[in-house]
């Protein structure tokens, strides 16, 4: 008889134990996937357990036609970071349809336990984003951007970078941006259930590069786990650099596939909007021949009504924060030639819209350009259009730069808000009054919505106010 109350309870701490190590540490939550271009549609569902390996299956169905479900592969990493072992899960949906909506069912072990639905990529002209960075610092304004964003039901969320803070690590992911985009509900104060429906672009901020010596953070560079994007940028040594042990550069790049280095720089399409998203750190050289040259035949062979260019540091920035860094305007005579319609930015804490402007560097003698400072500035020919107000005159002449850098983070320069007087730099021939809009005292995301002939451009408030908004047509 003891014997038997012996075992039961063996039995019962038995179930016990696994029933929680099938833990989710993070929610299963969808990824864009490698379909850079509308000829091939993908999706990846990701997700996180503890230290039992589960053996997981992903079924999915076009909504609707329930009796013709595929299944997709799933794939696990092991991976062991400060003397935790978790297990990270991938499943690729592959040859989808699009604009339809698809269900999938996750199963451990024959058995149910996660389901949830998305809509595939668009091909029509009408496109709604969000736009916002600077955002996983874990603050009460990083879960109401998130719950606004919700509201407006975009189909896709544009990251400009500084995605985790400090140092862009594993755990920083787990604890300041999954709880907040990929919650269990929608709250004001905890965030909304985004990821589980809504892909996510993220791209290469400083912060997301600062854990790149794995000696000192073994979960450093966590951007390359976390995030499944296209496949088809450049990379070269001026990319980003993983460094530590053979043994930990090993693990490394065994655990993030191919990604590591290629997701530093992509470009993707939906609907009639193409984005390509640069890393724009400073090992990064922006006249570089590998990427002018990828930046011309992406943009050239895009079809795309509206073409648009991403990374963190902005080149046109009135704020004093960050003031000196203004390699990336370097690009913009490249940007102009190549009919770019807008320029998003982040890595600035604040919410600044600038006048179209065209820019042309300064050169040296012998015709090349140059960075002024060692910290960076770059000095040139500003042509702002002063007459463009985006409400009765809608046609830009030059390119719009948007730093939407109030996503959650600490907001920088707050008393710079609406007082154009303050945003002076000098010399003129570094600085001119290019900036038309700044808020800097409250956080705000962008919300973007497209037409064949409109491109409407809203900046919404932590309460969901439209606080600044610009039409632009061609
Ligand atoms: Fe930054």
């Amino acid at each position: 008889m003891i014997i038997k109350i012996i075992n039961l309870t063996t039995l019962l701490i038995t179930f016990s134990i696994a029933s929680i190590s099938q833990r989710f540490i993070v929610d299963p939550y969808i990824q864009p996937g490698n379909s850079p271009s509308l000829s091939r549609e993908d999706k990846t569902i990701i997700w996180q357990t503890d230290s039992i390996p589960g053996k997981f299956t992903l079924q999915f169905n076009q909504v609707g036609n329930d009796q013709n479900a595929s299944s997709a592969k799933v794939s696990s990493k092991k991976l062991h970071f400060n003397g935790k072992t978790t297990y990270l899960y991938r499943a690729t949906l592959s040859k989808l349809k699009f604009d339809c909506e698809y269900s999938f069912q996750i199963s451990l072990n024959g058995q149910h336990i996660n389901s949830g639905s998305f809509n595939s990529r668009s091909k029509l002209s009408q496109v709604k984003f969000a736009v916002l960075g600077d955002c996983g610092a874990g603050t009460l304004q990083q879960a109401e951007i998130a719950y606004q964003i919700f509201q407006q039901k975009p189909q896709f969320v544009l990251v400009t970078g500084d995605n985790v803070y400090q140092n862009g690590l594993a755990k920083e992911y787990i604890t300041k941006f999954f709880p907040y985009y990929n919650s269990k509900t929608a709250s004001k104060t905890l965030g909304a259930p985004l990821m589980k429906s809504i892909p996510f672009y993220l791209l290469l901020g400083n912060h997301d590069v600062f854990g790149a010596d794995l000696e000192k953070t073994n979960d450093g560079l966590a951007y390359f786990y976390y995030n499944d994007l296209p496949l088809n940028g450049f990379y070269t040594n001026h990319s980003t650099e993983v460094r530590g042990s053979s043994e930990l550069v090993k693990s490394f790049k065994k655990n993030t596939d191919s990604r590591f280095p290629r997701m530093s720089n992509y470009s993707f399409d939906y609907g009639n909007v193409h984005i390509a998203c640069l890393d724009a750190n400073p090992y990064v050289n922006p006249l570089s021949a590998e990427l002018i040259q990828w930046l011309r035949d992406d943009m050239n062979r895009s079809k795309a009504e509206w073409k648009i260019v991403s990374f963190h540091h902005p080149g046109f920035n009135s704020s004093k924060a960050h003031y000196d860094y203004q390699q990336m305007r370097l690009l913009s005579p490249e940007l102009e030639k190549l009919k770019v319609d807008l320029v998003l930015n982040g890595h600035v804490h604040n919410y600044q819209r600038s006048l179209p402007l065209t820019f042309d560097p300064k050169k040296n003698k012998d015709g090349t350009q140059y960075i002024l400072t060692e910290e960076g500035r770059v000095d040139g020919t500003f042509t702002l259009d002063e007459n463009f107000d985006g409400i009765t005159n809608t046609k830009p002449k030059g390119i719009i730069y948007i730093v939407t850098g109030a996503g959650g983070a600490p907001l920088y320069d707050p008393s710079l808000s609406g007082k154009p007087d303050l945003w002076k730099h000098e010399p003129q021939e570094n600085w001119v009054p290019f900036t038309a809009k700044m808020f800097s005292n409250i956080h705000t995301f962008t919300l973007i919505e497209t037409t064949s002939e409109m491109l409407t451009l809203k900046q919404i408030d932590a309460q969901g106010s439209v606080v600044d908004e610009i039409k632009i047509t061609k």
